[in-house]
């Protein structure tokens, strides 16, 4: 399973590479906006950033929405650095720029999925990665998991190489649920990696094994 992390933030970026289980990022339009980065040439020289603290994937999106103005944009995010994927939304004219993209090498991230019909036409696009947004299903109290799972299993179905990249995730749980369906990547934000370190009965242990090693040293 890769780990993405799913951020725009150079210090969490950063922290995450420390950790040494960072595969790559995954940006959107609001994460960058959050970053406080105004104009074009300074959002693409901040992917260009990005896109040198990891080895691995870094998806930049799109904004455009017409088929022209999306393969224009995407090939210009693309030629930022070798490890951009072009981020585009599931949508008629996304479907179309991910089947060009897909004939000309160019690695796609589909984004905004939140069915298994939109994952089905990702995949027959030739996206690199579909990514169904868990989270805000869940936040509409519907079941993320359950979209993931369906997802996975069609994929098997037909051999589909499209990666499944879990995204919109809240929790630590999220993250293992995703594992144990056999999701390709998950991005999340780095709080939810590191909640996967908690655990009351390591703290316990922890201290008593250092309450005594401070017995046999004193
Ligand atoms: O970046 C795509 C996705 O992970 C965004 O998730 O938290 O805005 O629902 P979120």
């Amino acid at each position: 399973m890769k780990f993405f992390v799913d951020t725009a933030n150079l210090e969490q970026i950063q922290e995450a590479v420390d950790l040494g289980i960072i595969d790559g990022v995954t940006t959107n339009p609001s994460l960058m906006a959050k970053e406080g980065i105004k104009g074009e040439a300074a959002i693409r020289a901040h992917y260009k950033t990005i896109a040198e603290m990891v080895e691995g994937d870094v998806s930049a999106e799109v904004i455009s929405t017409e088929f022209k103005d999306i393969v224009k944009e995407g090939e210009e995010l693309a030629a930022i650095a070798p490890n951009i994927v072009v981020k585009v939304p599931m949508i008629k004219d996304g479907v179309k720029a991910l089947s060009h993209f897909s004939k000309n090498d160019i690695k796609t991230n589909c984004t905004l999925v939140f069915s298994s019909g939109q994952a089905l036409l990702a995949a027959k696009a030739g996206a690199t990665y579909v990514s169904p947004f868990i989270g805000r299903i869940d936040d509409i109290s519907w079941d993320g998991m359950d979209l993931i799972e369906d997802i996975v299993d069609m994929y098997a179905n037909y051999g589909f190489i499209t990666e499944v990249l879990a995204a919109s995730i809240r929790s630590p749980l999220h993250i293992t649920k995703c594992a144990l369906m056999g999701a390709d990547v998950v991005t999340s934000p780095l709080s939810a990696f590191l909640g996967l370190l908690n655990h009351p009965l390591t703290d316990k242990g922890l201290a008593k094994f250092l309450a005594d090693a401070k017995k046999s040293r004193s």
